[in-house]
């Protein structure tokens, strides 16, 4: 792993413009990321959390804006990112992304196996095993995706994003579907690798007990634009109604029993 000795930003994204066909998702966003800091990224459902995460790590080609990832300066939706950055950069899919025929050391695996391909056989034992107990999964080594609970999946696609010791990590919706105790358990693992590993995150939730949790700073966005940028504290006090209303609009308890009600919802669907 190489580090970011400096206090410069790991990533920043400057006027970021990005949709699908005719429809405008984000139109002007910039903001920086600390290293060593985890950010979180809010707003209401549709706004374009996901589509800003696709966006920086190029797998949607962003329309216009400029982002400066480790060091390397790109035009969005026109530079590829290079390979060697990518590699430091590992991403929590809002639904884990397991290949579900293949065995979860398999899976955890995978990047290792396309991006060092001369690794021995030991070795990349040795590093997945090292993954797998750093998220309390080494006991799910010969086990499918479909056979584990959702909180293991998050967990063992967890390593997989490590595997390469990143140094930045993107998470989309982390504890979308866990239960609050599950939820808890993922953002302390979130936290024990950033202070374990110095490792930098953006993450996607809207769970407010994860945010009062992990969150240093806060990126709301809102019609396209960023609404709000700031730490966790002052997004608690700040002046922007929607921003504020989020904040005090529930207390943890109301919000976890509203998701509780919305996951019934989506199970009876
Ligand atoms: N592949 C796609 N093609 C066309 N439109 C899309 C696509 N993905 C997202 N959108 C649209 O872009 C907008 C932003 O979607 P996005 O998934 O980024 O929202 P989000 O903030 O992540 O929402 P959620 O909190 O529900 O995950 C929405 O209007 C959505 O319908
Ligand atoms: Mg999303």
């Amino acid at each position: 792993m190489t580090e970011n000795k400096s206090n410069s930003p790991v990533l920043s994204v400057r006027n970021m413009r990005a949709g699908y066909g005719t429809l405008e998702v984000l139109s002007d966003i910039s903001f920086d990321l600390a290293p060593g800091s985890i950010r979180i990224i809010l707003g209401t459902s549709g706004c374009g959390k996901s589509t800003l995460l696709n966006n920086i790590l190029g797998l949607e080609v962003a329309w216009g804006g400029t982002l400066d990832l480790l060091g390397h300066h790109l035009r969005a939706g026109v530079d590829p990112i290079p390979l060697e950055v990518r590699q430091q950069c590992g991403v929590l899919f809002q639904n884990g992304a397991l290949l579900s025929s293949i065995t979860v050391a398999e899976n955890v695996a995978l990047p290792l196996r396309m991006h060092h391909p001369e690794i021995k056989e030991d070795i990349l034992r040795e590093m997945v095993a090292q993954k797998l107990e750093s998220v309390s999964m080494l006991h799910a080594w010969h086990r499918l995706p479909g056979e584990l609970s959702g909180g293991m999946r998050k967990r063992a696609a967890l390593a997989r994003a490590m595997i390469l010791d990143p140094q930045i990590l993107f998470c989309d919706e982390p504890s979308a579907g866990l239960d609050p105790v599950t939820s808890n358990e993922l953002d302390k693992l979130l936290l024990k690798l950033r202070s374990e590993l110095g490792i930098t995150m953006l993450v996607v939730t809207h769970e407010l007990n994860s945010i009062d949790t992990i969150a240093d700073d806060v990126l709301f966005l809102s019609q396209a634009k960023v609404l709000f940028d700031g730490s966790l504290n002052a997004a608690k006090n700040s002046s922007e109604a929607e921003v504020a209303n989020f904040f005090r609009g529930f207390s943890s308890d109301e919000f976890s029993a509203t998701n509780a009600v919305s996951f019934d919802i989506k199970e009876e669907l």
